[in-house]
């Protein structure tokens, strides 16, 4: 296959799991130990080549503090991806990724790609959720698994060309 593409992709999970910071790591390749809660969402654009494939990717991030949760739906109507985004150190945040997960089931159906993404690799020795779980949890909603570090730049490129080549297929 051969084409031009343009996505829309959501970054979507609780407060300080790392959404932004994987964004601007991804597109600009920074990376700041400060947190700055995002403010209802902030948005960047990314051309990948994918052999004969060329994607434009619009990235969507959001906020993850709760006082925004019901903005959600601004910003995933209408994606073709999402990422469903937790800290490998915070069990809580997991459980946060489910229930965005219904929610996304419910609003979109099977029309988009969702991957579920342990973020914060890099404190392997801090981990509380275990990857099994995560992996086995992921296949049972349908969604692919990725493991990924802003801080390290692990796993990042993979990531989004997993979530493209899913898409181009869809
Ligand atoms: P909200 O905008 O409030 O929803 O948070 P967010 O999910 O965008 O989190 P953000 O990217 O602001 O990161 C939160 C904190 O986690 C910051 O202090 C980051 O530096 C840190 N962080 C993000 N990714 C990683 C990572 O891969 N490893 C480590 N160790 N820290 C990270
Ligand atoms: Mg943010």
């Amino acid at each position: 296959s051969e084409g031009e593409f343009r996505f829309k992709v959501v970054l979507l999970g609780e407060g300080a799991v790392g959404k932004s910071s994987l964004m601007l790591r991804y597109v600009e390749d920074k990376f700041s130990p400060r947190h700055v809660s995002t403010i209802q969402a902030s948005f960047l654009s990314k051309r990948l080549d994918l052999g004969d494939n060329h994607v434009d990717l619009d990235i969507w991030d959001t906020a993850g503090q709760e006082k925004y949760h019901a903005l959600g739906p601004i910003y995933y109507r209408g994606s073709h991806g999402a990422l469903l985004i937790y800290d490998i150190t915070d069990k809580r945040s997991f459980e946060k990724v489910k229930i965005w997960v219904r929610e996304l089931q419910r609003a979109l159906g099977e029309t988009a790609v969702l991957i579920v993404v342990g973020n914060k690799l890099d404190l392997e020795s801090e981990r509380t959720v275990d990857r099994t779980e995560a992996i086995q949890y992921a296949k049972s909603v349908n969604a692919e698994y990725v493991e990924t570090s802003a801080k390290e730049n692990l796993g990042l490129a993979d990531l989004f060309e997993k979530i493209s080549s899913l898409m181009i297929d869809k």
